[in-house]
């Protein structure tokens, strides 16, 4: 009966005040963002061009870096994403509006680049831009959004990281919606990374959009440098703590890729940036000539202790507990109750660390403890951790909960 009433109202409205209706009725369903959701539900791993070859890629050094990627054993602990970044593309559009791969760089254009990737087991990533240009000129997205991921969806990608460069006067977070709409409109399920670089802090509003946010500006290969577009990695670090609430499953901050074996960082800078980004589970991408690196790197980079660290299914970005003379603790909160524990020494000379289980108030009971660098277990929680750390170095250890009855 009243449902009848309802039906004669509505059919007594003027066509106007109809459509009105009908229009503030769907205005909710347009502001909600649409994404594939299920696609990262731990940090994505892979490899990105920029770091080392910048605009200089092509065809044949990304199939060198696939095969490099499987001789290595990267493929094998993980790196599934081999990624393109900025610098793909020619200068224009073709008339039709369409992106153009570069066909001096490319001669075989994306889809093959895309099935040959896939049929090495890789999955397909590819830069763009959600301004009129990308941060080395070459045609950015805007206006376009729906045609390029048309086109991205019929090459085969599988990751899209999207820029920010060129935006204007334009919001982040409906610039960023308009491409994640237009990728789910496409129908491929890609994984979205928002590369925003922090400016409008998309870890309050990236999860419902993409798969991963940029959480600072761009990263370069030294310690603690500042230049005006780029920062050393402990500044990137620092910059991390308090952000770990707004990272889970499908939506991880990205502090940005691997300098991991690049020329301005020592082994032990290299070592303790990859272990730090696993602690707060950053997504993993090498940045680095795979072909060349030297077996202490490659073992930086495959060392599966610590990848499970970032990897871990409960999805918890780790924290900075503490700070203090140059030494910080960070911790991550593993699946199973365990717990990793990462000492980093940010100071310029070896510092000497004893580490009294009892202050820290997370660990429930008694552990044994695993040191993933030594790749050793160093006995249980019993008493004081000691050790010597060098400059620029961590210690990480993985504490696993000791059974009932184990001494
Ligand atoms: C920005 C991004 C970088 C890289 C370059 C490409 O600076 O933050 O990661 O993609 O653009 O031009």
């Amino acid at each position: 009966m009243i449902k009848k009433d309802y039906k004669m109202q509505f059919k007594e409205l003027n066509k106007m005040k109809r459509i009105t209706f009908l229009l503030i009725l769907c205005l909710p369903l347009s502001l909600y963002a649409q994404k594939f959701k299920g696609l990262s539900p731990t940090p994505p791993m892979g490899w990105n061009s920029w770091n080392t070859f910048a605009t200089n890629i092509d065809e044949t050094l990304v199939k060198e870096m696939a095969e490099a990627l499987i001789s290595s054993g990267m493929q094998a602990a993980g790196y599934n994403y081999i990624v393109l970044d900025d610098g793909w593309e020619t200068m224009t559009r073709d008339k039709d509006g369409d992106l153009v791969p570069d066909p001096n760089k490319f001669p075989s254009g994306m889809k093959a680049l895309g099935d040959y990737l896939h049929e090495k087991g890789f999955k397909f990533g590819i830069h763009n831009c959600a301004g009129n240009t990308t941060c080395s000129g070459y045609p950015g997205g805007r206006g376009h959004e729906f045609q390029d991921a048309r086109a991205y969806a019929s090459w085969g990608v599988d990751y899209l990281k999207y820029d920010w460069c060129d935006h204007g006067t334009a919001s982040a977070k409906e610039t960023f919606k308009t491409m994640g709409d237009a990728l789910f409109a496409a129908g491929r399920p890609i994984v979205f990374n928002i590369c925003e670089w922090g400016s409008n802090e998309p870890w309050k509003w990236g999860k419902d959009i993409g798969h991963l946010w940029r959480t600072t500006g761009d990263i370069t290969d030294c310690f603690d440098c500042q230049e005006v577009y780029s920062l050393g990695w402990k500044y990137i670090l620092a910059s991390q703590a308090g952000l770990e609430k707004y990272a889970g499953p499908d939506g991880w901050n990205d502090p940005d890729m691997l300098e991991v074996g690049n020329e301005g960082l020592t082994l032990a800078e290299s070592r303790a940036h990859f272990t730090l980004w696993c602690i707060i589970a950053a997504p993993l991408m090498a940045g680095n000539d795979i072909r060349k690196m030297s077996d202490e790197v490659r073992d930086i980079l495959t060392n599966k202790e610590v990848i499970i660290i970032d990897q871990d299914p409960l999805g918890k970005q780790g924290y900075r507990f503490k700070v203090e003379d140059g030494k910080e603790i960070w911790v991550k909160e593993l699946s199973d109750g365990r717990w990793a524990i990462c000492i980093f020494n940010s100071g310029d000379s070896t510092a000497e660390i004893t580490l009294k289980w009892t202050d820290l108030p997370f660990l429930e009971g008694k552990y044994k403890i695993r040191d993933l660098w030594q790749k050793k277990d160093i006995g249980k929680t019993k008493k004081d951790f000691k050790a010597q750390i060098p400059s620029h170095d961590v210690i990480m250890l993985k504490l696993t909960p000791t059974k009932k009855g184990e001494k």
